[in-house]
């Protein structure tokens, strides 16, 4: 299954701003951000989408393992092959790479592996209730090296405490990559945090490289399993997004 028909490669996720929204927590994250109607209008749209797709996709309670930015599919339709019992769902905002992955996945003829055209934070929220994670794979994200840019780095503190309210006993969280500086950003917000530990002595589960990986000269890898620390609420909006509940009327 995919969602996000149409091949256009613009940035379906962009934001144009007009109408009024508070962002953020605090003083210094709350400012005014304004979104246009016909942003805000597709944004509902494209949210209750997923949503649907996803109900349709997992209709009853189920774990699953979930890959972020899974680019052309090599490691989830692997992955899946090698694990009939686990269901797997790739997410990608990229839409001619969820197709390869497709065909990598039909010619497997696999039944447990699903890709779907999503932002990573916008995914997690259309997920229905009674679904959870047993593991949650990241290879290669996007390291927005410029220092202006890190806000849009994914792998921040709301985001682990957001997959770990998800999470079963025991899950596990899976992230590799190439640019060091993003893997130390990664120990220190990890080391930090109650909902996750690092486990270094974990073994990386299946070696298989991806295109990204094919291109890395070295790379870093870190397991890290879900605690037993209850998980805080978090509003997982991405950087440029409006918030969850968007208001009928400019604030
Ligand atoms: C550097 S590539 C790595 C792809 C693949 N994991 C690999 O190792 O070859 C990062 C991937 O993440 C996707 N991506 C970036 N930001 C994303 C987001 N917020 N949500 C979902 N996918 C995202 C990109 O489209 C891209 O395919």
């Amino acid at each position: 299954m995919r969602i996000g028909g149409g091949r256009a490669r613009v940035r379906f996720w962009a934001a144009s701003r007009k109408q009024t929204c508070r962002r953020g927590r605090g003083a210094a994250d709350s400012r005014a951000v304004t979104f246009k109607p016909e942003f805000i209008a597709r944004v509902i749209e494209r949210r209750a989408e997923l949503q649907r797709a996803l109900t349709a996709l997992l209709p009853t309670p189920r774990a699953i393992v979930w890959e972020v930015g899974c680019g052309h599919g090599h490691f989830l339709v692997r992955y899946a092959s090698e694990h009939p019992e686990k269901f797997c769902v790739g997410v990608d905002i990229i839409m001619d790479r969820l197709e390869r992955g497709e065909k990598k996945r039909d010619r497997a003829q696999l039944q447990n592996c699903h890709f779907m055209r999503a932002e990573a934070r916008e995914f997690f929220n259309a997920l229905p209730p009674h679904v959870t994670f047993e593991e949650v794979w990241v290879l290669f994200p996007d390291p927005w090296p410029k220092a202006r840019h890190n806000k849009n780095r994914l792998l921040k503190a709301d985001f682990f405490n957001a997959i770990a309210s998800r999470a079963v006993p025991g899950a596990k969280f899976f992230f590799r990559t190439d640019h060091e500086e993003y893997f130390r950003e990664v120990e220190q917000t990890m080391a930090g945090l109650e909902t996750w530990q690092r486990d270094p002595a974990a073994a990386w589960p299946l070696e298989q490289e991806t295109v990204f990986q094919a291109r890395a000269p070295k790379y870093f890898s870190l397991v890290a399993l879900r605690t037993a620390s209850p998980a805080p609420t978090v509003e997982l909006v991405g950087p440029g997004q409006p918030p969850l509940t968007i208001p009928t009327s400019p604030a």
